[in-house]
């Protein structure tokens, strides 16, 4: 399988186990890199290379995808990205939501959610090809597949939020569509749960999606419920995808409040028979609880909620909600609206749901991680390292080559990634290489920041950006746009 012109690399990656990404079976093999791509698979020994990695006892797999971020500021304010480099993540999805880093005015103020990312001072940008010129003008050490957020397009658009776009906003908000198209979005997301874009009809949502169609790209989205009308919002996504005719992603999957404990048995089948007729994917994160904005309505309050931000109350962050009401004498739902605005965890599920929904064949892992504050929710620094870890390994949810092809090979595909999240020859070379044994992961909601354990080495296009524990510095990352389709 080695290449016959040359023998010798800018990088060997040695005696490791090969997982692949594509859920084959692992093998033995050496790695050889080339051009930040890989230009040899296989028995290389006695070829030379500028660095050699050993690899013994571990396992190289194609760099992690993850599938659902909220990096898009992130990704030039914190471009070394060390909350993903140390997880082995190569690759972030950003504009997830409904929120995206542009287009947006430098003079106008942004409603919860949007300003939660939101890092006026670093500039704003007034079209996506700016944001994606400065994303390629100054890398990020990871790569990004940038999307356009619905509900961003809502705050530039409208001046007032609180009702459905009229056709003169709605004629606007498809321009600007059709400019992030052109610019290299993969998609468009929506954020029906959220305020800003609650108001929104799936009429509104159709017109506004028209230049996806053209293209096949994606619609994402944080649907409008969770919780007790899920169906229903599975339903209104499948819809906007066939009258777009236009793959879709569920984000996050789950199912909200105890009363809906065990309804993934029923969504999932959903979803499963859907996909028999159109383009549909979906992605989890591992975990019970759920990071947002500051909510104070009673569904979102149901169970333990944990303070990671509050801007009139930064004393409180990392807090629990009980504790802070008592202390102020005060109902739940009054002390959450005096910490607003702000970012809260949730724990509004049930463990079976999401073991259930992570072990569903065609669930991508995507982090949800909020890039702000101290007390982010773990899942910023933990989620692959802990489905490798715990899920895989530990609970033995499902076999290693599965995990992995979650987090690459499934997602390149269902993204439209195109030559990545599998190791072959001439695709980029975004590798991971990793201990099975002892890769877990150390964040908690009690100490989220800290980066997971066993994670050897991570490279992305060829570069050594992670390393025993270290960042390099390197920001190889490069600006991922949407292929034509064939
Ligand atoms: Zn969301
Ligand atoms: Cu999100």
């Amino acid at each position: 399988m080695s290449d016959s012109n040359s023998t010798h690399y800018d990088l060997l990656i040695a005696g490791g186990t090969v997982i692949d990404g594509s859920k084959a079976p692992r093998f033995s093999a050496d790695i050889g890199v080339r051009g930040g791509r890989i230009a040899a698979i296989g028995n290389l020994t006695g070829h030379t290379a500028d660095r050699t990695l050993d690899a013994a006892g571990q396992i190289v797999a194609p760099g992690f995808i993850d599938a659902h971020t909220h990096d898009d500021q992130a990704v030039l304010s914190q471009a070394t990205m060390p909350f993903k480099i140390s997880q082995g993540v190569t690759t972030v999805i950003a504009g997830n939501c409904g929120i995206s880093a542009a287009p947006l005015r430098a003079d106008m103020d942004l409603p919860m959610p949007l300003s939660l990312i939101d890092s006026p001072a670093e500039g704003r940008f007034t079209t996506f090809a700016a944001y994606l010129d400065a994303l390629r003008a100054t890398p990020s050490s990871v790569n990004v597949a940038a999307m356009v957020g619905h509900s961003t397009l809502r705050a530039v658009t409208m001046p007032a939020l609180d009702r459905p776009a009229n056709a003169e906003e709605i004629a606007a908000m498809r321009a600007l569509v059709e400019e992030a198209m052109q610019a290299g979005a993969i998609g468009l997301s929506t954020g029906t749960f959220y305020p800003p874009a609650a108001k929104a009809t799936t009429e509104e949502i159709i017109e506004v999606c028209r230049p996806l169609s053209a293209r096949k790209a994606l619609y994402v989205t944080h649907m409008r419920d969770e919780s007790d009308h899920v169906m229903q919002s599975l339903e209104e996504t499948f819809r906007i995808g066939r009258e777009l005719d236009v793959p879709v992603v569920v984000s996050h999957h789950k199912v909200q409040n105890a009363a809906n404990f065990g309804r993934s048995q029923v969504t999932l089948p959903f979803i499963r028979e859907t996909m028999k007729h159109q383009c549909v994917s979906l992605d989890c994160y591992p975990y019970t609880a759920g990071s947002t904005m500051i909510r104070a309505d009673r569904g979102m309050l149901e169970g333990r909620v944990l303070i990671s931000a509050s801007q009139p109350h930064p004393e409180c962050a990392g807090r629990d909600l009980d504790d802070i009401a008592r202390e102020w004498g005060v109902p739940k739902d009054e002390a959450a609206r005096r910490l607003q605005p702000g970012s809260a965890v949730y724990f509004l599920m049930d463990e079976n749901d999401v073991q259930r929904i992570l072990a569903f064949d065609e669930t991508m892992i995507g982090s949800d991680g909020i890039p702000v504050g101290e007390s982010p929710h773990p899942r910023l620094w933990g989620t692959f390292p802990r489905v490798l870890g715990h899920y895989c390994r530990e609970i033995g949810l499902f076999p290693l080559e599965t995990a992995v092809w979650k987090m690459t090979g499934l997602t390149a595909r269902n993204f439209g990634l195109h030559q990545r999240g599998t190791l072959e020859v001439g695709h980029h070379a975004d590798i991971v290489v990793f201990d099975a044994a002892s890769v877990r992961d150390a964040a908690s909601y009690e100490t989220p920041a800290r980066p997971a354990e066993g994670i050897d080495t991570v490279i992305v296009n060829g570069a050594i950006t992670w390393r025993h524990g270290t960042h390099s510095g390197a920001r190889n990352g490069q600006v991922i746009t949407r292929q034509a389709t064939p």
